[in-house]
């Protein structure tokens, strides 16, 4: 079986994520039990926020987690979560970011309320005029209606952005609409890469992917769920355009649309 890459995840005990590198550890084991070879840390930066640690300071805590890891086999990599909010633009100028390491990839995320201001629309700008390829994370989190959600969504694929989704947003217990979103964006072939977003070591935000990866398999197709965990994981290592799900005939769509609905 091909191993899993994990882009989204807060392993760093530096944020709400892992409590303590005791924690970290027990979240990396984890993620070898299930199949993950490689896992991008990234720790939030809230410009601003109650989570707003320094570029240097992140390299520095990944440093301290990898030696801490030597005997679990699994590679670490830096990045970081990085919010838009109303203090992000000198962020942005001044570069006080953290793309994935060895990429020119940047995860991207915003809070909620922001979302309505022509706020984010600038930000994201301004990231791609510094050559940023932007990532954005779980966009099901933002939206009121499906419609709204894909619709956006869209957009944003159509301006060169990516979209992300959660693990957790594809399993049943979470919140309904986050839920029926997700699966919807995966229905319109809006959906690039899906990741743990992990915070704790069980519960829904464990850091684990496998489970989900066969759900994918089973209700969109093998080839399908292969593009997202693993043809983009590998391609954003190397720097490389990420590619999209295929179209599904229209027939077979309204089919999907419907077991999508009955079993997810
Ligand atoms: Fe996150």
């Amino acid at each position: 079986m091909s191993r899993f890459i994990d882009i989204h995840n807060h392993v760093l005990p530096i944020d709400d994520g892992a409590k303590d590198y005791r924690d970290s550890l027990r979240m990396l084991q984890d993620a070898v039990d299930s199949h993950i070879s490689t896992v991008f840390v990234s720790p939030h930066i809230i410009p601003n926020g109650k989570y707003c640690p320094t570029t240097e300071f992140i390299l520095k805590e990944v440093i301290k987690l990898k030696e801490m890891a030597k005997d679990i086999p699994i590679e670490i990599k830096f990045g970081s979560e990085f919010q838009v909010n109303a203090d992000s633009m000198p962020f942005i100028q001044n570069k006080q970011y953290l793309c994935y390491e060895g990429t020119d990839y940047l995860l991207v995320e915003f809070s909620r309320t922001s979302l309505y201001h022509g706020l984010i629309e600038d930000a994201l700008d301004e990231l791609s005029g510094n050559g940023v390829k932007i990532i954005i994370a779980h966009p099901e989190r933002y939206f009121e209606s499906v419609e709204e959600a894909v619709s956006k969504c869209k957009r944003w694929i159509k301006h060169g952005y990516y979209i992300q989704i959660n693990r957790s947003s594809l399993i049943k217990g979470n919140n309904p609409l986050q839920r029926k979103i997700a699966y919807n964006l995966l229905l319109e072939n809006c959906v690039h890469l899906i990741a743990s977003d992990a915070h704790r070591v069980s519960g829904p935000r464990r850091l684990v992917l496998i489970d989900v990866f066969n759900k994918v398999k089973l209700f969109f197709g093998k080839s399908f769920a292969e593009i997202i965990f693993h043809t983009n994981t590998t391609n954003l290592v190397l720097n490389k355009e990420l590619s999209s799900t295929k179209s599904i005939k229209s027939g077979y769509k309204f089919v999907q649309r419907l077991v999508v609905r009955l079993f997810c």
